[in-house]
């Protein structure tokens, strides 16, 4: 129930004086190298106000969250490797460039990382994906892990973690804890994220640090039930059911 003064910018285009500019709340910024927030453009303000705003019916939050969630597999795979590659185009030239050598697969938090499964298929044909159910245990009220499967080599790949929301953090770090324990190193995990609070970024930044994090927005906070503010409400409510 911390909650960090959100920063006001202007945004639009160079074009146009700042005087002329709208103002919006851009993310919080954070210190933390292994976090890569997508930059603030009016492309994925305007998207994340779409998602935000309550009166957003379900069609539409599902289509601009994917454009989102597009930005994010795209960013999420600038971090992987390349190795150089020689082409010959057409007009019989030469073109020097790069291409990823190695495997990757995804694996989403049930239920709203399933939500991310469709935009990393767009930009991964064919990828493997595993799957991760971790759910509050009502006695002890601590994470506790209900179901995994996942790609049997997953040791040998490249894992994208999926989870739209990271509010405390709590699943995300179990998530993590279980992908080591099947022998993925940290520095091989990708966690690609729509909107996180503070307080969760920082845990997690700083609890495994070789992890990288590509969020689209660090929001203001938690509220007491620890939903993310001012957030958009329960992502996997709005995505599957509302
Ligand atoms: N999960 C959600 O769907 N929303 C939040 O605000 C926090 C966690």
């Amino acid at each position: 129930t911390t909650e960090s003064q959100p920063p006001t910018e202007a945004v639009g285009p160079s074009y146009r004086p700042v005087t002329q500019k709208p103002t919006a709340t851009v993310s919080n910024s954070l210190s933390h190298s292994n976090v890569t927030i997508l930059p603030s453009t009016p492309q994925l303000l305007s998207l994340l106000t779409m998602i935000r705003d309550k009166n957003t019916g379900r069609a539409d939050f599902i289509f601009y969250s994917n454009r989102i969630i597009r930005l994010l597999v795209e960013e999420g795979l600038n971090h992987l490797p390349v190795v150089e590659h020689e082409v010959t185009t057409p007009v019989g030239r030469t073109y020097s460039g790069v291409k990823f050598e190695g495997k990757i697969c995804g694996v989403s938090i049930m239920r709203a990382g399933e939500s991310m499964e469709q935009g990393l298929r767009e930009c991964c044909r064919s990828v493997r994906i595993g799957k991760i159910l971790i759910q509050r245990d009502e006695e002890t009220s601590k994470p506790k892990l209900y179901y995994e499967k996942l790609p049997e080599d997953i040791a040998d790949r490249w894992v994208l973690l999926l989870d739209p929301m990271l509010a405390t953090g709590g699943s995300a770090l179990m998530a993590v804890d279980v992908l080591k324990s099947k022998g993925v190193p940290e520095d091989r995990i990708l966690f690609l994220n729509l909107i996180a609070s503070p307080e969760g970024a920082v845990n997690f930044a700083e609890r495994f640090p070789k992890v990288r994090v590509v969020t689209a927005f660090v929001d203001q906070g938690l509220d007491e039930k620890n939903y993310i503010v001012p957030g958009l409400g329960d992502f996997g409510d709005r995505f599957y059911t509302m």
